[in-house]
């Protein structure tokens, strides 16, 4: 009943789930707000499944506490179960079944009537461009659609609280886009979606505000612009006045910054990446290199400061990149 006042959706309090030896989720704090996409960001392996599982009443934490919409996850799973899908746990699609049939199925299941049903069906079908697959089974689905389809069915009755356990994962730039567009939309109607992702353009694309997980734990947590800025990375956008100065310009910032320098198309242009700094900030950096430019006898004509990626936020967070773990999954 606090979150009606708080507005928080989901609020965790060092939350745990072992096995055996592994402590999956290892002390997780959680406050997503609704009305919003809240990314949870790691690669594989972090404990997104884990933690989602628990949050949709699958699982039962082992530590620590977890409400949602007020309702604790345990002593009041019915309340949670009630307002809350997960994309293809609880709505499971049939194979066999075409879009069409899958939907009516599943609608009716949720007691709707069959004309309510049919009509609610053809609605999701045509909002996620799958009219045309509506009478094909769902066997000969392309991935993308699939996807869709499976979210699809997790919102027949709109749930307050959508869970989707990295939708995008193996999909190919196109299905990928139009699974966004369905998260939007979705978010849209008033629905909370948390979202898994190992996607670091996934969680910047679409979440208001973003948790890092790695190995259990949140290791940062706020909005893009807080984690990015917290990471204190970025890169500078020279324009020199004489392209001939390149090379010495290169050279300068390589060496006094140990920044990395990439070239641009334009022989006047080059990016410095500043790469992560405790000590100060991208635009003090920014400032140092500069001034160094101007030591050195070079003219710059103009210069912009760039946000870091989100990759070099998970790379200074984790001291790995997300590459790493993605290639062991391959591997495994
Ligand atoms: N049912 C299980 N039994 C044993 N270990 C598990 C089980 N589920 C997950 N794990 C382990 O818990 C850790 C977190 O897994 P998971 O939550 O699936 O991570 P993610 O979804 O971020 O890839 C991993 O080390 C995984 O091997
Ligand atoms: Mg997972």
């Amino acid at each position: 009943m606090s979150t009606q006042t708080s507005g928080l959706a989901i609020e965790t309090a060092g939350l745990v789930k072992t096995f055996g030896e592994t402590r999956a989720v290892d002390g997780v704090d959680l406050a997503v707000p609704a009305g919003t996409v809240y990314g949870v960001l790691g690669p594989n392996g972090a404990g997104k499944t884990t933690t989602v599982k628990m949050l949709a009443t699958l699982l039962r934490p082992d530590g620590g506490e977890a409400h949602v919409f007020g309702h604790d996850v345990v002593r009041e799973a019915d309340e949670v179960r009630g307002r809350v899908s997960l994309t293809g746990q609880y709505a499971s699609v049939d194979e066999d079944l075409t879009g069409t049939e899958n939907l009516v199925l599943l609608g009716r299941l949720l007691g709707h009537g069959k004309k309510a049903a049919r009509e609610r069906g053809a609605q999701l079908l045509e909002a996620f461009g799958l009219t045309e697959a509506a009478g094909k089974q769902v066997k000969h689905y392309s991935g993308g659609m699939r996807r869709r389809i499976d979210i699809a069915a997790s919102i027949l009755n709109t749930p307050d609280l959508l869970f989707l356990d990295e939708p995008t994962a193996g999909l190919d730039p196109r299905s990928r886009n139009q699974v966004w567009d369905i998260v939007r939309a979705v978010v849209a109607q008033g629905t909370t979606v948390l979202l898994t992702t190992q996607y670091l353009d996934e969680a910047d694309q679409l979440a208001s505000r973003i948790a890092v997980i790695d190995k259990g734990r949140v290791i940062a947590e706020g909005t893009k612009g807080e984690l990015k800025a917290s990471v204190g990375a970025g890169s500078v956008h020279l324009r020199l006045r004489d392209a001939d100065q390149r090379p010495e310009a290169e050279r300068v910032l390589r060496d006094l910054l140990a920044a990395e320098v990439q070239l641009e198309p334009d022989p006047v242009a080059l990016t410095a990446l500043l790469g992560a700094a405790a000590s100060d900030t991208a635009a003090d950096r920014a400032a140092r290199a500069l001034a160094e430019l101007s030591r050195a006898g070079i003219t710059v004509d103009n210069f912009s400061l760039g946000q870091p990626s989100l990759d070099e936020v998970f790379l200074a967070l984790t001291g790995h990149d997300t590459g790493h773990d993605t290639k062991d999954e391959v591997a495994a």
